[in-house]
């Protein structure tokens, strides 16, 4: 990487005072999740500013102006592709970490299967997945939550995207994908990225088998309509650009909306005043009956706790891209070489965009746009193409839940941890009381 300017440079962002790291710092040793330290750096430096580690240099863009600059107005220098990037190295030429045509012509094959309308007849498959993991809690009993939400989301996904069935084959995929999501997720690696990670060498190798005979099942027998049988069509033999664009979608697309869903449900049991109206809502409009699309429609009770989740929440809190010309962010100079990291979470949380930033409020997005200050789903040419099934996904999985459980709290505060994904910390269990 080429050097950043200097501090003396009057155009490049500013270093955190020596007094906001300590308050990072601080945050840090109280429990708090490095995202809560760079929101505690962002409150003493600004909404762009320099993080500097030994081997590790970024640029954070932290407010609603850098952000927009850095995913939609400067899009032709910063580019997705961080090298060298375990997230890069496993996911090769998938659609996140591609750019420019290519990446334009792997969302116009992957488009036609995110339409809401295409996905609508998904509902079913979606409502019989939140059956089978409701069906499995004893009444009572205490649940990690995110677990049984990861589940969910796979066999989701796997029979929208692939036409592969949920329930036989996520239980053999899911131990794989979590040592792929370890490879990705922060840690040291950040700082010595040449670091050897031998543990995960045999599950990385059978996740890769099991994705290769997906594949070659499929081309030898083709099932069409589903976007695998796309990719393949359009790649002719090359079945590595298959894999590369299935295990990124496998990977993207599941662990986020569990968190979402997890999150959601733990925030519910901490708040059982929201819990109870959201039930009530979902009673009143569907009684005994199935969750439907149409049924839900326009369920405001409901949306409004989606978001407030995803907003104190967000599964990807933190974006990153490499410049790969100068810009500029917020009229500060970032030259090229040097790695940006879009923050989601401090903007979600940021104090001057959002009246008591870290308080669950869902009725703070009753009837109003919230434009740049809420991007759970990013923007710009890499804006989530999975969004419309994750919404689907969740507001029929959270009916359900609703419909057939009560969810009370087994924790004295929600912890979460950064993984892959920002997730709830492990441990963190929900009891539930069956309702049928
Ligand atoms: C709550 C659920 C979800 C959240 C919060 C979320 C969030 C995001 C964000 C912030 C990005 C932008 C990444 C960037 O700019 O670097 C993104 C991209 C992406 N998401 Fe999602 N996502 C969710 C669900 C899904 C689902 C269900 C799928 C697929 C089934 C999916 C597939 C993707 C893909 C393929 C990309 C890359 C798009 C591109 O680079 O053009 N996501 N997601």
């Amino acid at each position: 990487m080429k050097p950043m300017k200097e501090k003396t440079d009057g155009h490049a962002p500013p270093i955190p005072s020596v007094e906001s790291r300590l308050r990072a710092l601080a945050v840090r040793l109280r429990g708090g999740t490095w995202l809560d330290a760079l929101e505690a750096l962002r409150a003493g430096a600004g909404d762009v500013f320099r993080l500097e580690m030994p081997g590790f240099r970024a640029v954070v863009a932290a407010g609603p102006a850098s952000i927009r600059a850095a995913l939609v107005e400067a899009v032709s220098s910063l580019r997705s592709r961080v090298d060298p990037d375990p997230v890069v190295r496993l996911f090769r030429t998938g659609i996140l970490v591609m750019d420019g045509a290519e990446h334009a012509a792997l969302r116009r094959i992957a488009a036609p299967f995110f339409r809401p309308a295409a996905l609508e007849r998904f509902a079913p498959t979606i409502v019989r997945a939140a059956d089978r993991q409701i069906e499995a809690w004893a009444d009572g009993a205490h649940v990690e939550i995110i677990e049984a939400m990861r589940t969910l989301a796979l066999e989701v996904l796997l029979e929208a995207l692939f036409g592969i069935p949920g329930p036989t084959e996520a239980p053999r995929l899911l131990p794989l994908l979590r040592a792929a999501q370890a490879y990705i997720s922060p840690g040291p690696w950040l700082l010595h990225p040449a670091l050897s990670r031998p543990g995960l060498k045999g599950p990385l190798q059978e996740l890769e088998q099991v994705l290769r005979d997906h594949i070659r099942e499929r081309r030898a027998c083709p099932m069409g309509g589903t976007l695998l049988d796309a990719w393949i069509e359009a790649f002719g033999g090359d079945e590595e650009r298959v894999r590369d664009q299935m295990l990124t979608m496998l990977i993207a697309g599941h662990d986020t909306v569990a968190a979402w869903l997890a999150w959601t449900m733990i925030l519910l049991a901490a708040h059982p005043e929201v819990q109870e109206r959201a039930r009530a809502a979902v009673d009143a409009r569907l009684g005994w009956g199935t969750p439907s699309p149409e049924a839900l429609r326009g369920l405001e009770e409901l949306e409004g706790i989606g978001w407030e989740a995803l907003r104190l929440y967000p599964p990807i809190p933190v974006l990153n891209r490499r410049a790969t010309a100068s810009c500029t962010l917020e009229g500060w100079t970032i030259p090229a070489g040097v790695r940006v990291m879009v923050s989601l979470y401090t903007l979600h949380r940021h104090p001057g965009l959002w009246a008591e930033p870290h308080a669950f409020r869902p009725e703070r997005f009753r009837g109003e746009g919230m434009g740049l200050r809420f991007l759970p789903f990013g923007a710009g040419p890499h804006t989530c193409i999975g969004a419309p099934l994750a919404r689907l996904e969740w507001k029929l999985a959270v009916a359900r839940m609703l419909q057939r459980a009560a969810f009370e709290p087994a924790f004295s505060t929600p912890r979460p941890r950064m993984g892959a994904t920002l997730e709830p910390a492990p441990g963190l269990l929900v009891r539930i009381r069956r309702r049928w």
